[in-house]
């Protein structure tokens, strides 16, 4: 087919499917410069602004006061001088990096009294969008139908790069290209990036990670999950490395405070960066998830965690180093149990299967799409093994911190031509970040367990050799093994690896070559990549090709269904209501949280549940101030806005778009929706804001911060 012929239909589909979407119209993450085609039913749902109050490249607009935070989280500016609302937990990492027994702020909260006191951190920066824009064609150009896959992506990679070029004007903008619908779109995004963002102000975690993971991605909750950054630029506004001569920056626009609150059925959207969601999966990708995937890493996961909070359990110390790696294993663990749960209830392999087979009658008389499903289900059978392989060498193999520490150091034993001086330069930065963070006790423990694992489940034939052998040579004792290589790796010695670091070139090459962590990770990898990474590839890009064109025809098929792309890391908004559930027969879920809950979970005895006295104090005395409603304190609540994983710090507007909450989880019930979406009970979890403005007014004595801001009362 005529490729220009062929992509009109696709922006035709698009745009129909855009518009058709009325019905089920609370799933779906939305692009903002798309967003002129749903916002006929956002005003009709409670939306009280326009598209350009939303997304704008000629005026400053809502997307204005939006950043990326981190690669992996969203923030919110709330004042014209760069202060940014996260979620505690999205600044975690910076927390713990700045505490120590003496000074632990992960435990005591930390609050800058002034802008001297507000603390610079290494490597954060948080990324504005500057503008978006559909590059479908450009990115399309000079292809032809009877392109290879190989070819057609070379020549679809030298029109992305050429894209990005033009794109960057200054220094400090980045640009990507992304695929949406698998490839059947493509747009541009470009960004401005901050470097310099410091830590304002955080709550103890016993309050910003209350409920701790007995809690997460469960509701009733009541967790005061937000932190303070501020972001500083140079005196022009500019993006700049740190330097105590910048200034806070001045933001085209931010985000006016509602205290009004929210009642059941208020509208409210969330403007943020989604990171990864697969709503339009084959069947048989959904069946592996549920019946190998995802019941292998919770497994995996389950021993690394009774391990690390065994260990955590005994000392200040390793609590410290081990809680922003505990608490991000035990995340995808809690969650992709919820995730199997919710496909099993939902059925959603059998229901992909019916619409599978209807498509394929549909298809029939259609060349283009008629063999897809019979194509998809051959090369997911092939695929299966090597998948399962990959989970392993991800959660048992790689999930070693001394495997991984050890990885760093290959381009020195690949004897490549170096630029020897930025390599050690970096490598000196990765090991400090390593040892700060390092207890021996727990990695060697997991080595031993992980690794039982690894040879008990991987398939002969795909097995690493290396593992194979020294397993067979200590009689299949895995500890000795463990404890020998522990004892005799550099890896495991701050001294010995700044030692290593100050050799020659060959030097290190050779040190490398003799330590048995370092060839146990290089052989085994040179292994994996080789006979297993190479044949998932080769399939998985068959597999990709054929999502392509069933996206196409999907969309085709189902033309009265709401299409959206699924998420990227790119900006999204999600609108819908604030909303209760039915988790179950005979339960209803309020919508809405209090500090009542707090207490009633509080208990000293249990470290999650263990409040700061303070708080019980403000209660006793219903000592709220302002911030009284009802003579409570509004805690969370629930709105079926469709999120994921990094919408975590994400503004929740109302239809004013002033903000009200921040986002911070899904509920148990909905964690399945990154697979598959159910309005009826999908929430995204929000806290209340006014509940962060009264921990830090009462609780914190940072009421100065509130000045900065603007509220609506
Ligand atoms: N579940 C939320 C998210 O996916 C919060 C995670 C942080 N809290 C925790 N207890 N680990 O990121
Ligand atoms: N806590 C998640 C995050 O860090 C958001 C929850 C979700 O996955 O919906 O982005």
């Amino acid at each position: 087919m005529n490729i220009i012929y062929s992509m009109k239909k696709i922006v035709l589909i698009l745009g129909l499917a855009a518009a058709c979407a009325v019905s089920r119209a609370d799933e779906g993450m939305w692009l903002p410069s798309l967003i002129e085609a749903r916002i006929i039913d956002m005003q009709d749902k409670g939306l009280r602004l326009s598209a350009a109050d939303l997304y704008s490249v000629n005026q400053a607009c809502l997307k204005d006061a939006i950043v990326q935070f981190g690669n992996g989280c969203t923030a919110n500016l709330v004042s014209d001088k760069g202060l940014i609302f996260t979620n505690h937990h999205c600044g975690f990492s910076q927390i713990q990096s700045h505490s120590s027994p003496e000074h632990d702020y992960l435990k005591d909260g930390f609050w800058a009294k002034n802008l001297s006191d507000e603390l610079p951190n290494k490597g954060l920066t948080v990324k504005f969008l500057q503008y978006m824009e559909d590059v479908t064609e450009q990115v399309l150009e000079g292809l032809s139908s009877e392109m290879d896959e190989a070819t057609r992506k070379k020549v679809i990679d030298a029109n992305r790069a050429k894209i990005i070029k033009n794109a960057v004007a200054e220094k400090w903008i980045r640009a990507t290209v992304d695929a949406l619908y698998y490839g059947n779109q493509y747009f541009l995004f470009v960004y401005k990036i901050y470097e310099d963002i410091r830590l304002v102000g955080a709550p103890p975690s016993s309050i910003g990670k209350f409920g701790g993971d007995t809690d997460n991605w469960i509701w009733p909750r009541h967790t005061g999950d937000f932190s303070l950054f501020r972001i500083y630029a140079d005196k022009d506004n500019n993006p700049a490395p740190y330097s105590k001569d910048n200034v806070p920056y001045q933001p085209k626009q931010f985000l006016k405070i509602s205290l009004k609150g929210v009642q059941e059925n208020d509208f409210t959207f969330i403007y943020g960066y989604p990171a990864r969601t697969s709503e339009y999966l084959f069947s048989e990708a959904v069946k592996y998830l549920a019946e190998r995937g995802n019941p292998a890493k919770i497994r995996l996961r389950t021993l690394r965690l009774d391990i690390m909070q065994a260990e955590m359990a005994k000392d200040a110390g390793i609590r410290i180093k081990y809680a922003a790696k505990q608490a991000s294993v035990a995340n995808a663990w809690k969650k992709w149990q919820g995730e199997l749960s919710g496909v099993v209830r939902l059925k959603t392999v059998e229901k992909k299967k019916q619409t599978e087979q209807a498509f394929t009658l549909w298809a029939a008389d259609k060349p283009e799409y008629a063999a897809l499903v019979t194509q998809f289900s051959k090369l997911y059978a092939e695929i299966d093994t090597y998948a399962f392989v990959r989970d392993y060498q991800t959660e048992a193999f790689n999930a070693n911190e001394l495997i991984r520490f050890a990885a760093n150091f290959l381009p020195f034993a690949e004897g490549k031509k170096l630029s020897t001086d930025s390599l050690i330069q970096r490598l000196k930065s990765v090991s400090d970040d390593f040892f700060k963070n390092y207890v021996q006790a727990i990695d060697q423990q997991c080595f031993e367990v992980l690794l039982s694992e690894y040879v008990k489940h991987v398939p002969k034939g795909l097995t690493s050799p290396v593992v194979e052998r020294a397993y067979k040579d200590y009689r299949h004792d895995m500890a000795k093994w463990t404890a020998s290589l522990y004892a005799s790796t550099l890896f495991t010695h701050r001294d010995k690896v700044e030692k290593l670091l100050r050799l020659s070139p060959e030097e290190i090459a050779k040190q490398l070559n003799k330590d048995p962590i370092f060839s146990l990770y290089r052989e085994s990898n040179d292994f994996y990549k080789e006979k297993v990474e190479k044949p998932y590839n080769a399939l998985n890009s068959q597999i990709e090709t054929l999502y392509r064109a069933y996206m196409r025809g999907l969309m085709a098929f189902q033309s009265e269904r709401p299409f959206y792309p699924d998420a990227n890391s790119t900006i999204r908004i999600a609108y819908g209501k604030v909303s209760g559930y039915k988790p179950a027969d005979a339960v209803y879920y309020l919508p809405q949280s209090t500090i009542e809950g707090i207490m009633q979970k509080d208990n000293p005895d249990i470290y999650d549940y263990d409040i700061p006295q303070k708080l019980r104090d403000l209660y006793a005395a219903k000592d709220y101030g302002r911030w009284a409603v009802d003579g409570t304190i509004p805690v969370g609540f629930l709105a079926n806005n469709h999120t994921s994983g990094g919408n975590s710090g994400s503004p929740v507007l109302n239809g004013d778009g002033h903000l009200i909450g921040l986002n911070f989880d899904r509920t148990w019930e909905s964690t399945m929706s990154d697979v598959v979406y159910d309005s009826e009970i999908c929430r995204n979890i929000a806290l209340d804001i006014r509940y962060a403005l009264f921990v830090m007014d009462k609780l914190a004595d940072a009421g100065y911060l509130l000045d900065e801001m603007i509220f609506v009362e």
